[in-house]
């Protein structure tokens, strides 16, 4: 089988989407709504998808994931058909995700019941600090603010020392002034940790902040338009030219005049 036209065996590919089609059949008909997907994701890397809305990116994220079947078409994970959900592949939401009736602790530790006490807390204490909650262990959601909840969603995740990271619109519920400082927690995370990421969100300055590459859809049927280096050093500023000139291309991919 020939290789997407951007994976680079020599980097190393994590995931490898390979001429990926989807459609929904709905009592209203069929909707198409992947066409031929090609994408590869490197092992480590952090990958931001972007595209119109409705194109099908939080269909193409949870298919990388196992949650829905393609129709046809393959994709693989370290050479492995995914073909189902794994708990090595965790997922970040808007700050629903948590349990509201579990204190900061338990919902962090969530993932790793089965462990010793000792092991497990040692776990959590780690991921409680790695993401600033040091002191609100014993607190329950009701008590945090939208940002301080995030916090506990990404502990939660990445305690479970996941393979995989997929971000569908993580930060969509949060003020603006919170969403800043989320973005830069996770880049500031994401380098103490190198978990191979996939971000999906309409936000084309959050793309650039986070992400070593962009991938940006087409309308729906989608596909992948193009797929566009960033190696700005972090963190990232969007005075800079780089960032600046970034953003106007993407725009420009998306039929967009220019940038605000
Ligand atoms: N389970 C489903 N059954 C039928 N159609 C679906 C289903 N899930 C998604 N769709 C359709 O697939 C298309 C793509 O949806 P998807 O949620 O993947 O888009 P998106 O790019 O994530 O959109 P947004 O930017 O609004 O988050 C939409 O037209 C949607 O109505
Ligand atoms: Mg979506």
């Amino acid at each position: 089988m020939t290789p997407p036209p951007d994976a680079d065996p020599s980097a190393g590919d994590k995931i490898l989407v390979r001429d990926v089609h989807k459609t929904f059949s709905t009592k209203k008909g069929d909707v198409q709504v992947l066409e031929g997907v090609d994408l590869a994701v490197r092992d480590r890397e952090f990958l931001a998808i972007v595209g119109p809305s409705g194109c099908g990116k939080s269909t193409l994220l949870n298919c990388m994931a196992g949650f829905e079947r393609i129709s046809t078409g393959s994709i693989e994970i370290d050479g492995v058909e995914v073909t189902a959900p794994s708990p090595k592949r965790v997922f970040v939401f808007q700050e629903t995700g948590i349990f509201p009736w579990f204190s900061v602790w338990d919902n962090i530790g969530f993932g790793l019941s089965r462990m010793p006490f000792e092991q497990k807390h040692e776990i959590v204490m780690r991921y409680i600090r790695m993401v600033g909650l040091d002191g609100f262990e014993k607190s329950f959601p009701s008590e945090l603010s939208g940002g301080m909840k995030q916090r506990v969603e990404f502990a939660r995740a990445l305690a479970v020392d996941p393979d995989v990271l997929y971000l569908d619109e993580p930060f969509g519920a949060l003020d603006a002034f919170t969403r800043l400082e989320m973005r830069r927690e996770v880049v500031r995370i994401w380098g103490e940790t190198h978990k191979t990421c996939i971000l999906v969100t309409h936000d084309v300055e959050e793309a650039i902040e986070l992400a070593d590459r962009i991938a940006v859809m087409t309308q729906r049927p989608a596909r992948i338009q193009t797929v566009l280096d960033n190696p700005q050093p972090r963190p990232r500023d969007p005075d800079r030219r780089e960032f600046r000139a970034l953003k106007d291309e993407i725009f420009g991919i998306l039929g967009v005049e220019r940038s605000v």
